[in-house]
């Protein structure tokens, strides 16, 4: 089975960045315990955009949607009540793919 990336795209003002990062300091952690879980990271923009990234990898499209309508609504609205500040992020996109290749370095 083709795993699946789903990538929340947010727009976040330059002099938030920090701000938002901090949110992911103390994000909920439920996520590493889902299902078909494959990883996921917070990439700080560089070059090309001005859009942070959450990157996310799945064993299949369905075992995102079920950790999106579970825990991970859990997790975003334990953000409101835990985590410090106003939100960070001014706006957000959802980008999916399917992986098509998936290449590890040799040993
Ligand atoms: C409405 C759009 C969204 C916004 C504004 C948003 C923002 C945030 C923020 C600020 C956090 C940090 C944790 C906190 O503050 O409690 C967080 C956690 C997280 N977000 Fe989102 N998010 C959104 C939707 C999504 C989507 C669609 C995905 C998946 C592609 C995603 C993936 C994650 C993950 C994996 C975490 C960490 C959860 C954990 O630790 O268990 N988010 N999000």
């Amino acid at each position: 089975m083709t795993s699946y990336v789903a990538i929340n795209v947010l727009s976040v003002p330059a002099e938030m960045g920090e701000q938002l990062e901090g949110r992911f300091a103390a994000r909920a952690g439920m996520v590493e315990g889902s299902e078909g879980f494959e990883g996921f990271q917070l990439l700080r923009p560089v070059e090309g955009t001005d859009k942070y990234f959450v990157f996310t990898k799945w064993a299949s499209k369905e075992y995102f949607e079920k950790w999106r309508d579970g825990q991970g609504a859990a997790a975003h609205a334990g953000e409101r009540a835990q985590a410090p500040g106003p939100m960070a992020a001014m706006g957000s996109e959802l980008w999916a793919f399917d992986v098509v290749l998936d290449v590890p370095p040799s040993a």
